[in-house]
Parts: C-alpha cells; sequence; structure tokens
C-alpha cells in the first residue's frame, strides 16, 4: 500500500501541490503564483495555460523534492477557485479565451436582468443561488455571446466549459470532460435536487447541453479518467478526488455533521454550514450549495456565506495604499492602538457579496477624524473581515437555526493572531485553528483518499483533527453590540453607489 496521497490546490492567486501521509500531515509541498490580469475595471482574468503549466510544474517539483514517484501515492485530489470559467476547444485542447475569474463582474449586465423577472426566482429555487456575477453561467454567456467563432463551435460541439478543475482534469487525463456535484453547483446551470444539468436553467443562458462536463460525485471509487502516463506525475495513480476549494476546506475541517462549520479566510472568505442531507434554502441572503457526495452516498448540502474581499482588503493596504511591505506587518501596525479611533472601513470592491449581494455598492471609510492614522486604518481592515464574517454568521443562525458554540478556521488570514482574536471578540465565541491549516489542499486529499480505501470512513479522518490555537472572546457585550451597530451604519454608507 502507498504511503502518501497528493493534492492540487488550483486557487485565484496561485496553485499547490501537497503531499499527506495517513494522519494528514503535510509531508511536502510546491506552490508557484500566476497572473492576475485585470483588462479594465471590475474585469479579472487567468490564463489557463499558465495555470495548467503551473499544475504540472509544481506537481513535478514537489515529487522532486520528496524523492517520490507516482507509485508512493494512494490517489490524488484536486480542488480549485470555484465559479472562474474556461471555454476550451476539445479538437485542439486550446482555450478561446482567458479565464473569467469568480471575482469578475463583467456580467452585471446578464444578472441583473435576470433579477428583474421571474427568472431570478427560479434559479434561486433550482440553483440555490441569487443570480450574481459570481458564478459561472452568465460568463459562459458572456464568452458565447463575445468572442469570435465559440458561438458557432459551441453549437457544433466543439466548444466546451469547465471551472478550472476540469480544466485540469482534462488535461491531466488527455481528455476526460467531468467536474463534481460542488463545482457543477456554483454555475447556476444545476438543479440541486437532481443533481443534474437543468434545462429550464440553461435555457436561461442560452447555453448548449453539449458545452458542459459530466457531473460526478465529489470522492469517486470509478476515477475521473485515466493519468495521461507523460503527464506532470509520470505514472498511473488513481484520480478520485475533486471538489471546490471551500467544499474541500469543510471535508479537511472534518466538518462530516449537520450544525458543523468552518470559515476560511482567503482573498475573500467563506464560511459553510454543514446542512447534512436537508437542502436549507436561504432566506437571509445565503447561497445553497452542495458541501461533498461521496461515491454513491447522498448528497451533504450547505449553508454558505461567500465575502468577496477580507485578505485582499491586507493587499491592497500593501499594493495600492503603500502603508504595509506585507501581510504580516499588518498585525504589528494595528497593534500599535488599543482600538479602532472611530474608524470602520466597508472593502465593498467588487460590490458586497452575502448577506447583501449588493453589486452597486462600492468601499467606504468612514467615521475619520484629524487623530486617526495609519495604524487605525490597518486595524479597522482587520475588524471588517471580522464584521462581515459576523455578518454572515448571524445570516446563517437566523436560517438554519444553529448557534456557533465555536468557529472554527483556517487560510492564511488565519496566521493573524490580532485578527483571529478580534474575530472571537466581534463575534462573541472562541475560534479554533487546527495544526494542519492547510485544510483546503487536505480535503481534496482525504475525498480521493477515501475513495480507494486509503482511509477507510470519516471517523478515521476526524481522528486526525488536532487543535492548534484557540482564541477566547475579551469583550464585554456593549462593546461588541456598539462596535456591530457602527459597522451596520456603515455598511449602509457603501450602498446605492453606482448606478
Ligand atoms: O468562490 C471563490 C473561491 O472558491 C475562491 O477561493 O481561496 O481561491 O480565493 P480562493
Amino acid at each position: 500500500m502507498p504511503d502518501f496521497v497528493g493534492a492540487v490546490d488550483q486557487g485565484t492567486t496561485s496553485t499547490r501541490f501537497m503531499v499527506f501521509d495517513h494522519g494528514g500531515n503535510e509531508v511536502g509541498r510546491h506552490q508557484l503564483e500566476h497572473e492576475q490580469i485585470l483588462p479594465q475595471a471590475g474585469w479579472v482574468e487567468h490564463n489557463p495555460v499558465e495555470i495548467w503549466e503551473r499544475t504540472a510544474s509544481v506537481i513535478r517539483t514537489a515529487m522532486n523534492n520528496l524523492n517520490i514517484s507516482a507509485s508512493d501515492l494512494a490517489a490524488l485530489g484536486i480542488t480549485n477557485q470555484r465559479e472562474t470559467t474556461v471555454v476550451w476547444d476539445k479538437r485542439t485542447g486550446r482555450p478561446y479565451y482567458n479565464a473569467i475569474v469568480w471575482q469578475d463582474t463583467r456580467t452585471d449586465r446578464i444578472a441583473s436582468a435576470l433579477d428583474r423577472d421571474e427568472r431570478g426566482q427560479t434559479i434561486r429555487q433550482k440553483a440555490g443561488l441569487p443570480p450574481a456575477t459570481y458564478f459561472s453561467g452568465g460568463k459562459i454567456q458572456w464568452i458565447l455571446e463575445n468572442v469570435d467563432g465559440v458561438r458557432q463551435a459551441a453549437e457544433e460541439g466543439n466548444a466546451i466549459f469547465g471551472n478550472t478543475d476540469s480544466w485540469l482534469i482534462w488535461n491531466l487525463t488527455g481528455g476526460a470532460h467531468v467536474t463534481d456535484v460542488t463545482n457543477a453547483s456554483r454555475t447556476m446551470l444545476m438543479n440541486l435536487e437532481t443533481l443534474d444539468w437543468d434545462d429550464e436553467l440553461l435555457g436561461f443562458f442560452n447555453i448548449p447541453r453539449s458545452m458542459l462536463p459530466e457531473i460526478r460525485p465529489s470522492s469517486d471509487p470509478n476515477g475521473y479518467g485515466e493519468l495521461d502516463a507523460n503527464g506532470p506525475l509520470r505514472g498511473a495513480v488513481p484520480l478520485t478526488g475533486d471538489l471546490g476549494d471551500q467544499q474541500a476546506a469543510t471535508v479537511g475541517q472534518v466538518c462530516f455533521s449537520p450544525g458543523e462549520a468552518k470559515n476560511t479566510y482567503g482573498t475573500g472568505n467563506f464560511l459553510l454550514l454543514n446542512t447534512g442531507t436537508e437542502l436549507v434554502r436561504s432566506e437571509n441572503g445565503l447561497l445553497t450549495t452542495v458541501c461533498y457526495q461521496f461515491g454513491d452516498q447522498p448528497a451533504t448540502y450547505a449553508l454558505e456565506g461567500s465575502i468577496a474581499v477580507t485578505g485582499s482588503a491586507v493587499q491592497w493596504l500593501r499594493d495600492q495604499l503603500g502603508i504595509i511591505s506585507g501581510a504580516s506587518q499588518s498585525e504589528s501596525l494595528a497593534r500599535q492602538v488599543d482600538d479602532n479611533g472611530g474608524v470602520y472601513f466597508v472593502p465593498a470592491f467588487s460590490g458586497l457579496f452575502a448577506p447583501y449581494w449588493r453589486s452597486d455598492a462600492r468601499g467606504a471609510i468612514v467615521g475619520l477624524s484629524r487623530y486617526n492614522t495609519n495604524a487605525h486604518l490597518a486595524r479597522a481592515t482587520l475588524e471588517s473581515i471580522c464584521y462581515q464574517s459576523r455578518d454572515v454568521a448571524e445570516a446563517m443562525e437566523q436560517d438554519s437555526g444553529v448557534t456557533l458554540d465555536v468557529l472554527k478556521v483556517d487560510g492564511g488570514v488565519t496566521a493573524n493572531s490580532l485578527c483571529m482574536q478580534l474575530q472571537a471578540d466581534i463575534l462573541g465565541v472562541p475560534v479554533s485553528r487546527p495544526v494542519v491549516a492547510e485544510t483546503t489542499a487536505l480535503g481534496a486529499a482525504y475525498a480521493a483518499g477515501l475513495a480507494t480505501g486509503f482511509w477507510k470512513n470519516t471517523d478515521e479522518l476526524r481522528e486526525n483533527w488536532n487543535e492548534s490555537e484557540r482564541w477566547q472572546p475579551s469583550w464585554d457585550e456593549d462593546r461588541r453590540s456598539e462596535g456591530y451597530a457602527k459597522w451596520r451604519k456603515a455598511v449602509e454608507r457603501t450602498l446605492d453607489w453606482v448606478d
């Protein structure tokens, strides 16, 4: 029996390959960033060929550094930035256009037209999503309508669509066109009850069904296709795990029971609550999404609060304002002051996602006085991450009736201890981070390894989870509710900004 499982994590800013042992411990990794292409305000693209080349490269380098080969891997899993849309020619494997990234807002007219009539309600009901620029359906429609020759190629069955999971699987296998239920649940095209593409939804976007990949479980003993022997692993490994990165993190955090939740802090934040096999429809601005499907078991669903800008607000302090030189400095700068000095920052750079879904919002810094310094702004930025998470946690409690008694966290920003303390203070519940903070790649490895018997069941995975740090709330209730009321007032100021 091989000793390890490998996982590709194809994220928004970088791609990594990680290798885990049976205890869920990291054995090694390699990671490469890719270019963020910003052709005009609101547009965000990636080059799919660059993403594939970087993926092949991180796999090769990690395997070389560890001095292991394909025969040392019991399974391979893939996890990916969700919604980001690639359309390519199945005859040549060449993309027709850059990948349109989840953050891209060029499809706002498509989304708002759908929301103006009863089609919006149908999308909410069938797909569990509000019509928004965030999801893949409008992005595919935009490519069909704006890139020369794609409509005809699609009608002839040659132009095909995938999120970056499908794109990588296609390249790794030399032509399998598949995705999993979690990725498919982010397109506005899949019916959450049948777990199949829905002709009425496809009609709203005028997308031919032949463009779409086959939808498969997130952990599939049948595998998604044979690995190309000339590919980066240079050998056969069962490719048996595929799921969107936020769902993968939920699996990596072993949230396998209804009522268990995790919050991932990356470029954005994504709070997912496992609701079991029950499909809970949100009345408070959350998404209903597939959490995972293991083999032939029924799908498990989740409620999700997606926040577009959290870690990327810290990057903005570094790249656009130049008030810090690196992400870790946001903590030392913010620690120079005891509170936010009255400053609230709402980083509504791409409008506001959950629970507001307001594409007309734009960012605002409010409450400034002459007394304020860069340190207050740094603190307000960290607080904005935590207040946005409180917004979605409140919506989640209202929708599900589940009160969080602890918040499991992961992702890059959790290295910022002040931010995690503020999260406990603002939420009023303890915050807990596991030893393995790379829960996204770990979740993809778990999905893959469950399918091949490397791990027997989810109970075995639960045993791998260990806490490394816990932050306890320290604010009194008055301070917590005053701060939150001010935050809500600041959010109001950002709305109705774009006509
Ligand atoms: O829905 C978008 C999400 O999947 C992106 O995650 O970590 O790649 O920024 P990340």
